[in-house]
């Protein structure tokens, strides 16, 4: 695991993502707040993107355009903002089949994508205080999933209070590079719970551990307190 504690962690997550999507990587990206000015960095790069393809590593189940869609914030803070010759191709949850017809459809546009068992190239993550990380939530069923790579989670029992789909551990585990992305002094708990030595087990993010790649944590100061760097 690489840790590292920087002055602006949101510019060093965009040039991350300008890599593998100017490679023409499959990304999934992180929802909540934190990332937004990462994605805006990105899209000021001036690169050309077109040839990667983003996914969501969970979205709230929520109408299309509805300000509470990570979809609509990736839009705005990068998609939108990439003149069109460069834009990169959205994957969005189709969240009008509600929360397991969209489970199972993103999973096989997924499989469509990349074959049976797909590997993304980059995982951004976010983290909550309470450390759940994409729609994985503390006691949740989703975080025993073995099998599939997309699933429902009806009740998500924090804001904002909708059904939410999310990817699992099967399939962010596999990713060739997982990146959390983490700001703030309220996540330096959840952090050590997650990757202090040893882990919380009952912390959602504490089981994400890319098998057969690499897991790097990017963090400001405040969050970074007490972790190694
Ligand atoms: C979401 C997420 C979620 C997020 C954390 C941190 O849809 O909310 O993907 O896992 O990354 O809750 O969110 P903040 O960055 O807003 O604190």
């Amino acid at each position: 695991m690489d840790v590292r504690i920087v002055d602006d962690p949101a510019r060093v997550v965009a040039d991350l993502l300008i890599d593998v999507a100017c490679a023409g990587g499959h990304v999934a990206l992180a929802g909540g707040s934190t990332p937004r000015r990462a994605y805006e960095l990105a899209a000021q790069a001036d690169a050309d993107l077109s040839a990667a393809t983003l996914w969501l590593g969970d979205e709230r189940v929520v109408p299309r355009g509805d300000d509470r869609a990570n979809a609509r914030m990736v839009r705005e803070a990068l998609t939108d903002r990439i003149p069109e010759e460069r834009r990169p191709r959205l994957m969005e949850v189709e969240t009008e089949l509600g929360p397991d017809g969209a489970a199972a459809d993103y999973e096989s546009r997924l499989r469509e994508e990349l074959g049976n068992h797909p590997r993304l190239d980059l995982v951004l993550l976010g983290l909550g205080p309470d450390s759940h990380t994409a729609s994985l939530f503390p006691g949740k069923p989703a975080l025993s999933e073995t099998h599939r790579l997309v699933t429902a989670v009806p009740e998500a029992g924090m804001e904002p209070q909708v059904p939410r789909v999310t990817m699992t551990y099967p399939l962010l585990n596999t990713a060739r590079e997982v990146v959390f992305l983490v700001a703030g002094a309220d996540k330096a708990e959840a952090l050590r719970r997650a990757f202090g030595v040893p882990p919380d087990e009952s912390s959602p993010a504490a089981h994400v551990r890319p098998g057969a790649g690499t897991l790097t944590l990017v963090l400001d100061q405040a969050a970074g307190e007490g972790m190694q760097p």
